[in-house]
């Protein structure tokens, strides 16, 4: 046992679930080869509840086009196989894709759901994108807002969620059962770890949340949120476990300590770009997936906030937002990912 009474009902849930074949969660995994996003839907078998967590919905910033091709292949998965959606689960504001939570809960149903630290997001990036009244970023947008050591049930399975902040501050993690999904925090052990220099990361963050699921029983079964497949690997894997990662994680492995884990981090992350669709995906993403209210003329439209406008910046005597909010990536750059 440990002084994380919260980890400690984790691992308990965990061991229980791997006594009890009941209580154990059926994942099927849906993945986004454009994003590198997997989507896990987790199902109670005896009652045919489910969660879907980290959907995604399709665009192609090129042409403005919104598609639904991933969307749709859950819904219809869920409707063939007779489940219930009981949760539509965000594991954090995704810098990378948009979520297609919302175009979910009116085809399927379900509660959208994500951390309570996603007030400290919609604080930051409704500031980048100058949101109005309309836009109230108090998690309202959201139906649950979760804390850490929250319980709850998909089914007859029960649940608890994990706060593991560092990728971003509000990122959490799903323990159902005997899985545990991620979000981005651990990828594969031969591919490493998530960035931690979005606005509110925080490598030293991102080492102690870390190291709290690697305290979760060997046994247990972690799905991640990406895989961008490791040098010498030809397949997208997103399921691993816990005695996996402490193994061979090749960030961690080797007892890595929490400063020398630190300076990887950050080294690594001054040589990422920003995720290609980082303002799009926010945009939504903070706003329980939902797009921008149509125009006048019946067309939504995103906002790109502009970078080294010299016009704006003489009119307003002030630099230009992104590059100070952002000051620690390398925004202005090419596309890059969440690794
Ligand atoms: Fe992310």
């Amino acid at each position: 046992m440990t002084t994380d009474w919260i980890l400690d009902q984790a691992s308990l849930l965990i061991l229980n679930s791997r006594r009890d074949n009941t209580a154990r969660p059926v994942v099927r995994s849906f993945f986004d080869e454009a994003t590198f996003t997997a989507t896990h839907l987790v199902l109670d078998p005896a009652s045919a509840r489910a969660a879907v967590i980290d959907s995604v919905l399709d665009f192609d910033p090129a042409s403005g086009t919104i598609s639904y091709r991933s969307a749709d292949a859950i819904i219809a998965y869920v409707r063939s196989q007779g489940l219930t959606v009981e949760w539509l689960l965000e594991t954090h504001a995704h810098a990378d894709h948009l979520s297609a939570a919302s175009y979910l809960q009116r085809q399927i149903g379900g509660q959208i759901a994500i951390s309570r630290n996603i007030l400290h997001v919609q604080n930051t990036f409704g500031k980048l994108f100058n949101a109005g009244t309309e836009f109230a970023k108090d998690g309202s947008e959201f139906d649950v807002l979760f804390d850490d050591g929250d319980g709850f049930a998909i089914g007859d399975l029960s649940a608890i969620s994990l706060a593991v902040p560092g990728h971003t501050p509000a990122d959490l993690a799903y323990v159902v059962g005997d899985a545990v999904f991620t979000g981005d925090t651990l990828f594969m052990p031969d591919y490493g770890t998530a960035r931690a220099d979005f606005p509110g990361g925080d490598a030293r963050e991102l080492y102690r949340s870390i190291q709290r699921l690697l305290r979760l029983p060997d046994e247990t079964r972690l799905f991640l949120c990406h895989d961008y497949k490791a040098p010498g690997r030809d397949a997208f894997v997103f399921e691993t476990s816990v005695g996996e990662e402490r193994a061979g994680n090749i960030h961690l492995r080797g007892g890595v300590g929490e400063d020398a884990f630190v300076k990887m981090r950050n080294e690594r992350d001054h040589t990422l770009t920003a995720p290609h669709l980082i303002l799009p995906s926010l945009q939504v993403n903070i706003n329980g997936g939902r797009l921008p209210e149509p125009e006048d003329n019946g067309k939504r439209y995103l906002k790109i906030p502009l970078n080294g406008d010299k016009e704006a910046t003489m009119a307003s005597g002030v630099r230009s937002a992104p590059r100070q909010t952002m000051a620690r990536g390398n925004w202005h750059k090419a596309p890059e990912a969440e690794r």
